[in-house]
């Protein structure tokens, strides 16, 4: 029966990222630095929110868009942090993490063969949705153009084909922004074409430059821009599973009919306390500012490290990883990470693992303790000096 099923679901290829994580799941005192959430608790203002919830029964399923409130909420948190205007009647639906805002982006938008264009290296999770929903992933390697896909890259890939592109700022693997005029350059290029523009903006709050530019905010692309945000990174809250996508109602109208019969709505108790952390400016604003000084502390510690070690790496901008390449080591990722783990017990995921663009990297998260990125860095040190004896 295996060659029965869906050739879209069993072709999709993790290898990568899973022999690197079934050792460390095997082994004991690993010195973690894959996580891909921050390592913060969830604020505790938003967990009394979720008990609250809890013991006032709101247990139900909840409009199929979700909340009236929690779109107003976001609705009105996208305007004061990155001046978007969407209607939280039609413009706005909660989705269960980022994670389903994509997954209904591309089955309501791909149709066989149609073109997504992605810069890589990229997050682990686009390709397969692509894949999945029938398009075909257009990978654009942007190594060599640090890390960004700019407006010249990009018309070298559009084609009659392209119903879509990808673009994944703040970014993760690397932690790449867009400044606002390498986003108003891709906005004028893609303006007068019919290709729809998935921003994921998941790490929005996590930018350590003057401040976050969304493409959404460019009217002449507004309608063809589906924008995907949510409170997983930014508030420590992926466990509660909650995300946003923005888009005219015409699209939203249609991520409905997905919605309604595939998950119906977010889950009820998470979503009150969305209501909560957003509606709470002033403590929202700490908590995400608070956070983001520690992740700046920890990102300046291990670049410094990482440059002291001799390896060439970009500061990142934006998200909680660093992205060095171990290239003049001879190892292949895959190598590198798994002989990493068996001498120092430190995890770090393959660049492979976010296309093969990506092979030559390593991703380090910092979203981990001081102490454990100490003890990590010095690993990663004692590992990487003994190439050179
Ligand atoms: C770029 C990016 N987009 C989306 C997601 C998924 O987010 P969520 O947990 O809200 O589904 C992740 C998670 O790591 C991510 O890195």
């Amino acid at each position: 029966m295996k060659n029965l099923l869906n050739k879209n679901v069993t072709s999709i290829n993790m290898d990568n990222f899973q022999t690197v994580m079934k050792e460390v799941s095997r082994k004991e005192n690993v010195i973690d630095l894959t996580l891909g959430q921050p390592n913060f608790e969830t604020p505790a203002y938003i967990k009394k929110a979720g008990i609250e919830a809890i013991s006032n029964n709101h247990s139900g399923y909840t409009d199929f868009l979700g909340l009236y409130d929690l779109r107003k909420e976001t609705s009105k948190y996208m305007n004061r942090l990155y001046d978007l205007t969407y209607d939280p009647e039609s413009e706005i639906i909660i989705t269960i993490g980022a994670s389903e805002a994509l997954d209904l982006t591309f089955r309501t938008i791909l149709e066989e063969d149609s073109e997504v264009i992605i810069p890589t290296p990229v997050y682990v999770g686009y390709e397969p949705l692509v894949q999945m929903a029938g398009g075909k992933p257009i990978l654009v390697n942007t190594v060599h153009h640090d890390f960004k896909l700019t407006a010249d890259l990009l018309k070298k890939h559009i084609t009659n084909k392209t119903r879509a592109v990808v673009l994944p700022y703040p970014n993760n693997p690397m932690g790449a922004l867009l400044s606002q005029t390498e986003l108003e350059d891709l906005a004028n290029l893609l303006a007068s074409k019919d290709i729809f523009i998935v921003t994921d903006e998941i790490y929005s709050e996590l930018h350590y430059q003057d401040r976050h530019y969304s493409i959404a905010s460019f009217e002449q692309v507004r309608d063809q821009t589906i924008m995907i945000n949510g409170l997983s990174k930014s508030h420590a809250m992926t466990g509660w599973r909650i995300g946003f996508a923005f888009a005219p109602s015409f699209i939203i109208d249609a991520f409905l009919k997905i919605k309604m019969f595939s998950t119906v709505c977010a889950t009820s108790i998470s979503q009150y306390a969305a209501v909560a952390a957003l509606k709470n400016e002033q403590m929202s604003d700490k908590e995400v500012l608070d956070m983001k000084k520690d992740y700046i502390k920890r990102r300046d510690y291990v670049y410094n490290r990482l440059l002291a070690m001799g390896l060439y790496v970009t500061l990142p901008e934006g998200a909680f990883y660093i992205f060095p390449s171990i290239q003049n080591t001879g190892l292949s990722s895959v190598e590198f990470s798994l002989q990493l783990l068996k001498e120092e017990n430190v995890a770090v995921i393959p660049g492979s693992a976010f296309s093969n663009d990506g092979e030559g990297f390593i991703r380090i998260s910092y979203a981990q303790s001081m102490d454990k990125l100490e003890k990590g860095m010095d690993g990663l040190e004692k590992f990487i000096n003994s190439f050179s004896n």
